[in-house]
């Protein structure tokens, strides 16, 4: 029998390459999936080994990352209540989707994760290997194991000779990926107490951000980014790169206090820069380009996107559809967006489009106004009918 588990090299997922061998007898093949954590993965795959995975992998997903699921999100304009954005939910499905193509390669007939039983993750994986391969077994071994403590499974690692890496534990749970880092755990579970300086990854703090400004100028092409201060580049590349250069001036950090679906709050810190001026510089494009109608049911239709995103539910019907209206959408939204970034500000300053609906001779205050003044009477007297009848029946 064989079980492939998504595994990130460190204490939770080791340890339970020896649990699942231990407990369930089984082979165990190790995952790994880059999709930017910035951390170089041929050493997770040598740990994999050692501790006594029959078989590893190590995919870089990067770019089909960004292009099938972050950038879905980006033209969708989805943010989890309004401020999360849904970094780490949007790796689940990916990692989940190939490890069950990699589970048919091999003949396995279960998949394993170390997400524990308290969070959203367990809930995304859990899904999705259900909604792509009905049936499989799924085991979580932070939902099954006795370890009391940090302490019980140190103990346990060091009996059966996992590697445990002699620095201190980072007192903080952090998963990083191209589209932003979730942090969690630690003095931050207090909500009342600024996060420590060294919880923040990548993001400067305010102190130190530079004093003068940058700008920088986004191309998009039906929604996507595609370009750089007018140097065109591939996904990756551009989410890099407009990461260091967000992050340099703070841009990106979020410090919320979240509903989790399995229905606790939970205090939670995100560094998501170049998230942040993507969403920022595409939802004014798109202020430019969509009509009034399509820009306002798109908004309805960015929360339900984001919560479908929150909730694992990537693989369902329902977001596809979802997809399928905003594709649509997308048709006219090229063009560059101007954006000035200082001391943690994120600020549009200029945008531009072939496809722009925003007519200077109808916006105009001046000679070359073309709009019809007199019409707009008419239009207010039967626009507020309603209310005027409304008025004559009710008002004292
Ligand atoms: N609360 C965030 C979410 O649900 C972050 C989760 C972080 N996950 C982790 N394994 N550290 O997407
Ligand atoms: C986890 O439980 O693995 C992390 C927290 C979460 O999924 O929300």
């Amino acid at each position: 029998e064989k079980v492939v588990l998504a595994y990130s090299g460190g204490l939770d997922t080791s340890i339970a390459i020896k649990w699942l061998q231990d407990t369930y007898d089984v082979e165990v093949v190790a995952y790994s999936a880059d999709v930017g954590q910035n951390e170089p993965l041929e050493p997770v795959k040598e740990k994999a080994i050692k501790t006594g995975a029959v078989e590893t992998y190590v995919d870089d997903l990067q770019e089909e990352f960004l292009r099938e699921y972050a950038f879905k999100g980006l033209k969708a304009g989805a943010l989890y209540e309004g401020k999360y954005p849904l970094a780490t939910a949007y790796s689940r499905p990916l990692i989940a989707k190939r490890m069950i193509e990699v589970a048919k390669e091999e003949g396995a007939d279960a998949v394993a994760h170390g997400c524990t039983g308290k969070g959203n993750d367990q809930v995304r994986f859990d899904v999705s290997f259900q909604a792509l391969a009905p049936g499989i077994d799924i085991v979580a071994p932070l939902r099954e194991w006795e370890f009391g403590s940090r302490g019980e499974q140190i103990d346990y690692a060091n009996k059966t000779g996992i590697e445990v890496s002699a620095t201190k534990e980072n007192p903080y749970s952090i998963d990083r990926n191209l589209w932003g880092i979730s942090i969690e755990c630690g003095e931050l579970e207090d909500p009342t107490v600024e996060p420590p300086k060294e919880v923040y990854q990548i993001t400067n703090h305010l102190e130190d951000t530079p004093d003068d400004p940058e700008y920088v100028e986004v191309g998009f092409e039906q929604g996507e980014p595609v370009s750089l201060n007018g140097q065109e580049l591939g996904p990756v590349e551009l989410v890099e790169q407009l990461n260091d250069i967000a992050a340099k001036h703070g841009v990106g950090r979020v410090d919320m206090v979240e509903n989790r679906l399995v229905g606790i709050k939970s205090r939670e810190i995100y560094e998501a820069p170049a998230a942040t001026v993507l969403l920022t510089a595409h939802g004014q494009l798109e202020d430019m380009v969509l009509d009034r109608e399509t820009a306002h049911y798109k908004d309805q239709v960015a929360q339900k996107y984001a919560e479908l995103v929150y909730y694992g539910q990537w693989f369902s019907p329902l977001r596809k559809a979802l997809d399928a209206f905003i594709e649509e959408t997308q048709k006219y939204v090229t063009g560059t967006v101007k954006v000035k970034l200082f001391k943690g500000n994120c600020q549009v300053v200029g945008r531009e489009s072939d496809q722009s609906l925003y007519q200077e001779e109808l916006a105009t205050y001046d000679k070359s106004d073309e709009f019809k003044h007199e019409s707009a009477e008419g239009f207010i007297e039967l626009f507020g009918l309603p209310l005027k009848v409304n008025g004559r029946v009710h008002n004292e």
